[in-house]
């Protein structure tokens, strides 16, 4: 990609103001060395602070193995091992956040909603530098909810957060599907810093990432590292029929088997993910996010610019494929809320009685019904047998009422 950091803008912006020529040369020359060293470097080496105080025990330190397991297990909490889940979800949407919190409570996971934002309501001075003509409201008030959920994470005291749209499907084994990708990541082959003393003790995915893209509806690796993926076998993989073709091409490229396709995920650096639909941040990937997405500007749809400042390795994540949450489709024009109503499409489409999602085996929207199946009249046949109408009178001779 051509996307190239800090944007001209900033460099010429920064020589403007100098009017001495002495100052302005040395000033220039100061700039110019900030600026190659923001290139080449961390630009901003923020001390990654662990808010919890870490302890002191120095336990487990040589025993790797068994603490895996046990800090895997946290996947299995209400928040799958993160500190917290979130979603976004217009504020008029309460069609979705009903469906969210439904289908949430139903698999053990807790949600807390934040706001969708419509973009037309950003204030001209709050809108970010180098904003693209193009970018549509929608587009922008999209950035904004979740530029509103990366701050959200900051102010709170956490470790992880999981960003979730208000679309989403995942498998009714969501947890399981989580435990074992965390045991994958606190052996993760792919890291670039090696694992702290907080990482081993309280973090099941690591915190060596910016984001961990775990719902995209797209999705390609760098085309010159196709030797940098790590796989493993999942018992909860989606059929072959419902992963999408362009992840699929991705394996291969890594030069998987249709067999492989069809029983590994693979976990890989980011570089192409597309939608927004499910992805988990540290506290490191929100201030970079904020910064890159933010206060240096917005360059492109919110999903396209965190790929692009991936490209240019400014953020660094992992991507999960094929990934464990799925978009939950009607087919109709409730499916989007970047669209108006579509002359002669339907607004319901089949409805959540007919919809479906890809690259989830058991999907926890479908399987509501069953897990909430009562069965109410057939069960009072079996436990309270009709009683004739002359028992009913013979009972109520000897002043008997009710059901005995
Ligand atoms: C789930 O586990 C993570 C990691 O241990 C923790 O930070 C989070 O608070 C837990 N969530 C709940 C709801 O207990």
């Amino acid at each position: 990609m051509t996307t190239t950091f800090p944007p001209k803008q900033l460099i010429y912006a920064g020589r403007r103001p100098f009017i001495l020529l002495a100052a302005s040369v040395s000033v220039t020359v100061a700039i110019f060395f900030i600026i190659v060293s923001a290139i080449s470097l961390d630009p901003f080496p923020l001390p990654l602070r662990p808010l919890i105080k870490t302890s002191t025990t120095g336990a487990d330190t040589d025993s790797k193995m068994p603490h895996t397991f046990a800090l895997a297990t946290a996947a299995q909490n209400e928040s799958l091992g993160f500190g917290e889940i979130v979603y976004i979800s217009m504020p008029y949407r309460t069609d979705r956040q009903d469906a969210m919190n439904l289908v949430a409570s139903t698999t053990g996971i807790k949600l807390k909603l934040i706001p969708g934002v419509d973009g037309s309501t950003i204030h001209e001075k709050a809108k970010p530098d180098f904003l693209p003509e193009n970018l549509t409201p929608s587009a922008l008030g999209c950035w904004r909810a979740h530029a509103d959920a990366w701050r959200y994470m900051l102010d709170s005291n956490l470790e992880s957060l999981l960003i979730l749209e208000d679309d989403v499907d995942w498998d009714i084994n969501i947890h399981e599907i989580m435990e074992h990708l965390s045991l994958e990541m606190q052996n993760n082959p792919l890291r670039l810093d090696p694992q702290t003393e907080r990482e081993r003790e309280a973090a099941p995915y690591g915190l060596d990432w910016d984001f961990l893209f775990l719902g995209h509806c797209l999705d390609s690796a760098n085309p010159d590292r196709n030797d940098l993926f790590h796989m493993y076998k999942d018992n909860n993989m989606p059929e072959r029929e419902s992963q999408i073709h362009e992840m699929k091409d991705m394996e291969r490229r890594f030069g998987l088997s249709e067999q492989q396709i069809s029983e590994y995920r693979t976990l890989s650096p980011t570089w192409f993910p597309a939608c927004t639909m499910s992805y988990a941040i540290t506290r490191r990937g929100a201030q970079r996010l904020l910064m890159w997405l933010s206060y240096m500007g917005l360059n492109a749809p919110v999903d396209n610019d965190i790929a692009f400042k991936a490209q240019s390795g400014h953020l660094h994540g992992y991507d999960l494929n094929p990934p464990p949450f799925g978009a939950w489709r009607v087919q109709g024009s409730k499916d989007s809320d970047n669209q108006e109503f579509e002359e002669g499409k339907p607004l319901a489409g089949e409805g959540n009685r007919g919809g479906f999602s890809l690259n989830v085996r058991n999907s926890a929207r479908k399987r509501l019904a069953s897990l909430l199946y009562a069965d109410t009249w057939n069960r009072y046949e079996k436990m309270f047998p009709k009683k004739s109408d002359e028992e009913v009178a013979a009972a109520k001779s000897e002043g008997k009422m009710g059901y005995r």
